[in-house]
C-alpha cells in the first residue's frame, strides 16, 4: 500500500549520497507509483541553491544514477522538489526551516507527517534533533515526525551511548530508524525466507550438522575519495560492526514469533548478546587486520592505502578484517564464525558459506571429496542467487564421487526486478516499518563484542597491521586464521 501524504526532508541535501542513492531511490518509488499522492521532497543543506537549481542538479543525479529505467517522468517528479539553505546550527534557520515546511504542507496537504533524513556528516547528528526539537519539530500532534540516520552510530561503545543518549533525549526509539543499508538488500532479507520458509534446511541449521559459517564482504576498489572519512573508521567500524555483524544475525538468529519488527529485531538481539566476548590475550590468534600497499593489477599500478587522498601516509587504519568468533547458545555452541571483509581484493562479493559437516563414515576414497563439497552458498551480491554443492556419482565403474551444483540465480526470474536497498529502506520509512533498521540496544550489543578488539588493535605490538598487495585476498596470514583449523576460506569465482 502506499504510505501517507508527507514531506521528505533530507538534511545534506548537496552531499554525494542524496544525488547517488537518496533521489534516484525516490525517483524509482514515484515511477512505480509507490510515493503518496501528496508528496513533497524538500532538501537542506548548507550550499546555497534555489528550488530550480536543486531541481536541475537532481534531475542529472536522477539521469546519471537511476535505478529504473524510465526518464519520461523527471520532470514530473522534479516539480515536488523544494530547497532551503541552512546552517546546521544556527537556532534562527530552524525557525525558518518551520516556516518553509508549515508553507509547504498548506500549499500541497501533506498534513504534519514529516521525515528527516540525516545524510551529513556524523558530529551534527547530537545537533540537528536538538534544533528540530527547539522548533517542535518532533511533536507529533500534528502528524508523524520520523529521524532517520546514517551509519556511524558512534565509534565505539562508549560515544554510542552518549549518541544513543542525545538522540533519545527528545526522540523515542520509535521515531528513529538507523539505516544499515545491508538489510535493505533483497538477498539478505532472503536469508529469512530461504531459512524459516524450507523444511529441507531448518532441521540442519545448527550445531549438529554445521561444521563452520564463513561470511565474506570483498570490495575490488579501493577508499577512493573517502580517505578522509575511512581514516577515521577503518574496515571494522564500517563494514564489520553494522552490515557483517546484520548479516550473521539473520543467519543465527532463532525464528521469530512473527514478522513484526520488534520480533525480528528481538531474536538479532539475542544473537549479538550470545557473541561470546574476546579476552584480551585471544584477540592476536582471532582477529587479523590489514592495509593494502600498491601493486600492479592487470598492469596497471594501483596505488597503496596510504597514497590515497585524505590518509596520512603512516595510517595505522586497516582496510581488511578478519575475525574468528563463536555464538554461545543452543544452536551454534561449538560452531566457529569466520568473517573477512576488505578492499582492494580481487573480487566485488558478498556471500554466507554453510558447511556442513561430513558423513560420520566416508565409504568412499576421501581425496574424492574435496573442501568445497556439501555447502550451501547464499549469493548476497552480485549474481544473487544460492548454490548447493554437493557431491555425486562419476557416471562409470567403480564408486567416483564428484562435486556438482545446483545452482539458481536471482537474474533467471525474469522480469523480477531487485529493488535497490535505499528502495525498500526509504519505502519502509514512509510506511513506519522499523524491521530492517538497526535498533539501539542492538547497535550497543554490536559495539560492546567490537570495542575490546578496537582498543587491542590500537598497539601494532598487540595485533600487527599486515600488509597486501592490492588485488590479492587480503594478507597471507589471514589463511592462518582458517587454515589452523583444518580448513580453507571459500574463494569465489
Ligand atoms: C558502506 C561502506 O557502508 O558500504 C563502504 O561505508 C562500502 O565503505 C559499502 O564500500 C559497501 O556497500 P555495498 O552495498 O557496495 O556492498
Amino acid at each position: 500500500y502506499n504510505p501517507e501524504n508527507h514531506i521528505y526532508v533530507i538534511f545534506g541535501a548537496s552531499g554525494d549520497l542524496t544525488k547517488r542513492k537518496l533521489v534516484p531511490a525516490l525517483y524509482a518509488l514515484f515511477v512505480q507509483k509507490m510515493l503518496p499522492e501528496k508528496f513533497v521532497l524538500l532538501g537542506v543543506s548548507r550550499s546555497d541553491f534555489s528550488d530550480d537549481e536543486f531541481r536541475n542538479r537532481m534531475k542529472e543525479a536522477i539521469i546519471k544514477y537511476k535505478e529504473i529505467d524510465d526518464e519520461s517522468q523527471i520532470d514530473k517528479f522534479v516539480k515536488k522538489l523544494f530547497y532551503t539553505p541552512i546552517s546546521f546550527d544556527d537556532e534562527i534557520h530552524y525557525k525558518n526551516l518551520l516556516n518553509k515546511i508549515k508553507s509547504l504542507r498548506e500549499e500541497f496537504g501533506t498534513n504534519g507527517n514529516t521525515i528527516f533524513y540525516l545524510s551529513t556528516p556524523p558530529n551534527v547528528y547530537g545537533i540537528i534533533p536538538q534544533r528540530l526539537t527547539s522548533v517542535g519539530l518532533n511533536k507529533q500532534d500534528d502528524g508523524w515526525k520520523r529521524l532517520i540516520i546514517e551509519k556511524p552510530f558512534g565509534y565505539d561503545l562508549e560515544s554510542a551511548i552518549k549518541l544513543k543518549d542525545l538522540l533519545l533525549k527528545d526522540w523515542t526509539e520509535e521515531q528513529i530508524y538507523r539505516i544499515d543499508h545491508y538489510l535493505g538488500k533483497e538477498t539478505v532479507q532472503n536469508l529469512l525466507v530461504t531459512r524459516f520458509s524450507n523444511g529441507i534446511f531448518e532441521p540442519l541449521w545448527n550445531r549438529n550438522y554445521i561444521h563452520h559459517i564463513e561470511i565474506t564482504s570483498a570490495e575490488s576498489i579501493g577508499v577512493e575519495k573517502r580517505g578522509g572519512y575511512y581514516e577515521s573508521s577503518g574496515a571494522l567500524r564500517d563494514m564489520v560492526q553494522n552490515h557483517l555483524l546484520q548479516v550473521v544475525g539473520l543467519t543465527a538468529m532463532e525464528p521469530p514469533s512473527s514478522l513484526e519488527a520488534s520480533a525480528i529485531r528481538n531474536e538479532i538481539l539475542k544473537v549479538f548478546q550470545s557473541l561470546r566476548p574476546f579476552k584480551k590475550d585471544e584477540i592476536k590468534n582471532n582477529t587479523i587486520r590489514g592495509q593494502y600497499t600498491s601493486s600492479k593489477i592487470k598492469g596497471e599500478v594501483v596505488k597503496g592505502y596510504r597514497q590515497e587522498e585524505g590518509v596520512n601516509p603512516e595510517s595505522q587504519t586497516e582496510t581488511y578484517a578478519a575475525l574468528k568468533f563463536y555464538i554461545d547458545n543452543w544452536r551454534w555452541g561449538g560452531v566457529p564464525f569466520y568473517i573477512r571483509t576488505g578492499k582492494r581484493l580481487p573480487t566485488r562479493v558478498t556471500e554466507v558459506v554453510i558447511h556442513f559437516k561430513e558423513t560420520p563414515h566416508f565409504l568412499f576414497a576421501k581425496h574424492q571429496m574435496n573442501n568445497s563439497c556439501n555447502m550451501l552458498i547464499i549469493r548476497i551480491q552480485p549474481d544473487e542467487g544460492i548454490l548447493l554443492k554437493f557431491g555425486m556419482k562419476t557416471p562409470g565403474a567403480g564408486f567416483e564421487v564428484q562435486n556438482v551444483n545446483m545452482d539458481f540465480h536471482y537474474s533467471d526470474l525474469t522480469n523480477q526486478r531487485i529493488p535497490p536497498a535505499y528502495e525498500r529502506l526509504l519505502h519502509d520509512t514512509m510506511k513506519g516499518d522499523s524491521t530492517l533498521f538497526a535498533r539501539t540496544d542492538e547497535v550497543l550489543e554490536a559495539w560492546k563484542f567490537l570495542t575490546p578488539v578496537l582498543e587491542c588493535w590500537k598497539n601494532d605490538k598487540n595485533v600487527p597491521l599486515l600488509g597486501y598487495p592490492a588485488g590479492t585476498w587480503g594478507p597471507e596470514h589471514a589463511d592462518d586464521l582458517i587454515e589452523g583449523d583444518g580448513r580453507h576460506w571459500h574463494y569465489p569465482c
